[in-house]
């Protein structure tokens, strides 16, 4: 599902300092389900920041220099940031390219027309043959890693008396998705000849992106030689990519013709491997309110399974989101949250619509108040995906539908 945010100028720095007052950021939320009919005042919420959008963008210009294409990964509903508003920014800010997972997703980014009609859009998976008069209904650029995919784009487009944009896929180490490169010169060739396909690129992802091992080196040696002499004996220039995120920022020498960049864009480093000083921005804060705040005795329990023990007298506040947020349950006992710029550790086990907060003996706390999940003025989420044994792509994707996405 996508979600609709009112887009509003974000003032330069104010969503990274202080929250602004909840009265005039839920003036322009929308629910996702019904619009405008809903309260204004959510109790679980993603702030979404295309202030922090753009500086992570500029971040990425840095190093692909200007006149590299920048294809914005928008799949998994941007990252779990809400594709449409994501993709606008971005567009407005220079990206003519966007990355998506399948022809669905690919759907929703045209008809919701938050990009202009010159924008392209290439769904990444391999598509069964049903798929493909949608692509070429709406617009969507293929993926092809084998003969008999692009046998059946070849015949639906050419009945349609139509061409259709490819992208062919090699793999040079991934063991997911694309053609084995003794084969890939053949496919390369069959597709330019297709009075019906129209090479629009050629591509192969990293394994170990953030890696300068010899496997990540092999990988784009065996992908930049097959393209040499692609080109050469189609006497053309091929627009080649590989980089995603880790290798803009840990080896710069793969930035070919274009990047496809999506976590960095959204304001994390890949993996601990990255090094830091990238200057990203969490483009996302997860928040909260707290709707109830009590006071224990020592030795009370809190939640499922009483895997909490009040060590002392103490105040609980719960707070509005559980797992069923995106607030995943490995993190039960192990996270902090902030309330009012202070920090205070999750308590007992995560439940699926409230978590409890061990306040300690802080009387300030109120219902009403927000929590930060993560985000600015909170936990960043690769601190949280560590506590759950996961990495931040996973934690930001797992965001659900129930949560507000609102533009600031
Ligand atoms: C084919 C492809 N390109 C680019 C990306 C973006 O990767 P990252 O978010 O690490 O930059 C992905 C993400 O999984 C991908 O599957």
């Amino acid at each position: 599902m996508f979600f609709t945010g009112k887009i509003r100028p974000a003032s330069p720095g104010r969503h990274l300092s202080s929250l602004p007052p909840t009265a005039s950021l839920t003036t322009d939320t929308r629910t996702s389900e019904h619009p405008g009919e809903g309260p204004e005042e959510h109790l679980a919420e993603a702030l979404v920041s295309t202030g922090n959008l753009a500086h992570n963008y500029r971040r990425v210009r840095e190093r692909t220099g200007e006149t590299c294409r920048v294809m914005g990964i928008v799949k998994a509903n941007a990252y779990g940031h809400g594709a449409n508003h994501v993709s606008k920014t971005l567009e407005s800010l220079g990206v003519r390219d966007f990355g998506v997972a399948n022809i669905d997703e690919a759907i929703r980014l045209r008809t919701s027309q938050s990009i202009s009609g010159g924008a392209s859009v290439l769904a990444f998976c391999s598509p069964p043959p049903s798929h493909i008069p949608f692509y070429l209904r709406h617009d969507v650029q293929a993926t092809i890693c084998d003969f008999d995919t692009l046998r059946a784009a070849e015949a639906v487009a050419g009945s349609e008396n139509r061409t259709l944009g490819i992208h062919v896929k090699i793999d040079t180490g991934m063991g997911r998705l694309g053609i084995a490169p003794a084969a890939a010169f053949s496919l390369l060739t069959a597709v330019e000849e297709s009075p019906s396909l129209r090479l629009e690129g050629v591509y192969t992802h990293f394994a170990q992106s953030t890696s300068q091992d010899s496997f990540t080196r092999q990988q784009f040696e065996t992908f930049r030689d097959l393209c040499t002499e692609f080109e050469h004996r189609a006497r053309r220039r091929i627009c080649k990519h590989v980089a995603n995120s880790g290798a803009i920022l840990c080896n710069p020498e793969t930035v070919l013709d274009m990047v496809r960049p999506g976590i960095m864009l959204y304001g994390y480093r890949p993996d601990d491997g990255t090094p830091s000083g990238a200057d990203l921005k969490p483009v996302m804060q997860l928040r909260a309110k707290v709707i109830f705040v009590k006071e224990v005795e020592a030795g009370a329990t809190v939640s499922y399974n009483r895997t909490w023990t009040a060590p002392s007298k103490r105040r609980i506040a719960t707070v509005a989101a559980g797992y069923a947020d995106g607030y995943h349950r490995m993190l039960s006992n192990r996270s902090r949250v902030s309330i009012g710029g202070r920090f205070f550790r999750q308590a007992g086990t995560v439940t699926m619509d409230q978590i409890m907060v061990d306040l300690g003996d802080d009387d300030l706390v109120r219902p009403g108040d927000h929590a930060v999940l993560f985000g600015w003025d909170g936990p960043p989420v690769d601190e949280l995906a560590k506590h759950a044994g996961t990495i931040s792509y996973e934690l930001l994707c797992a965001v659900s539908s129930r949560v507000t996405r609102t533009v600031v």
